[in-house]
């Protein structure tokens, strides 16, 4: 059975390492017969979270009434049985594309609103050579996916990857791919 998994990249790059091993995933996850949606938050234009906590008073279908712009990616969290988080380590962490995301999570809690019992993978490369790069963005994304209980699937780590098109001389894209059979 098919599952709607919801793929959020981050990078900038729209040919980069990261969007590279996401096309490698949902290639091989929609052969698996599974509904995939791609949304690339790096250009969604999304606010930071203002801590107004207006989301828990939130009787509109707007999870955040400070911010229009995350209504569409909200609402496709929202519906996904599975959320691939691809983002490239900066400053050994997530991007802040990416981190708004994580922060506007939060007006789903205030809501009220029952995301929890998904599941969820981590895609990501760095340019340095050390897996210890990962570290910062591994320990937030773990210790997220745990505060949501979102059950992590697995994790695609590639260091050694500065320049578009280093992803190439790696073992990304089979990791990507192989991801996409563990859902
Ligand atoms: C703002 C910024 C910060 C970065 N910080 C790090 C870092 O802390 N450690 C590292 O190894 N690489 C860092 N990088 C390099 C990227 O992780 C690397 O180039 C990666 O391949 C980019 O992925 P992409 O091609 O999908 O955009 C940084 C890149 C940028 C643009």
């Amino acid at each position: 059975m098919g599952k709607k998994i919801l793929v959020l990249t981050s990078s900038g790059r729209k040919n980069g390492n990261t969007n590279t091993m996401a096309a490698a995933f949902i290639k091989k996850a929609m052969e698996n017969g599974h509904e995939v949606t791609l949304y690339d938050v790096s250009h969604a234009d999304i606010k930071p979270c203002f801590d107004c906590k207006a989301c828990a008073k939130n009787t509109t279908a707007d999870p955040c009434l400070q911010d229009p712009n995350f209504t569409e990616v909200a609402g496709l969290i929202k519906n996904a049985e599975a959320v691939v988080f691809v983002m490239p380590v900066y400053w050994f962490t997530m991007p802040a594309q990416m981190k708004v995301i994580f922060d506007k999570l939060w007006s789903f809690i205030m809501a009220g609103t029952d995301i929890t019992g998904k599941e969820a993978a981590l895609i990501s490369a760095c340019e340095e050579d050390s897996m210890t790069t990962f570290d910062g963005l591994t320990l937030a994304y773990e210790r997220a996916m745990k505060y949501l209980n979102w059950r992590n699937v697995g994790e695609v780590l590639i260091p050694s990857c500065f320049e578009v098109g280093a992803l190439e001389k790696t073992d990304g894209i089979v990791k990507a791919t192989a991801l996409a059979n563990r859902f």
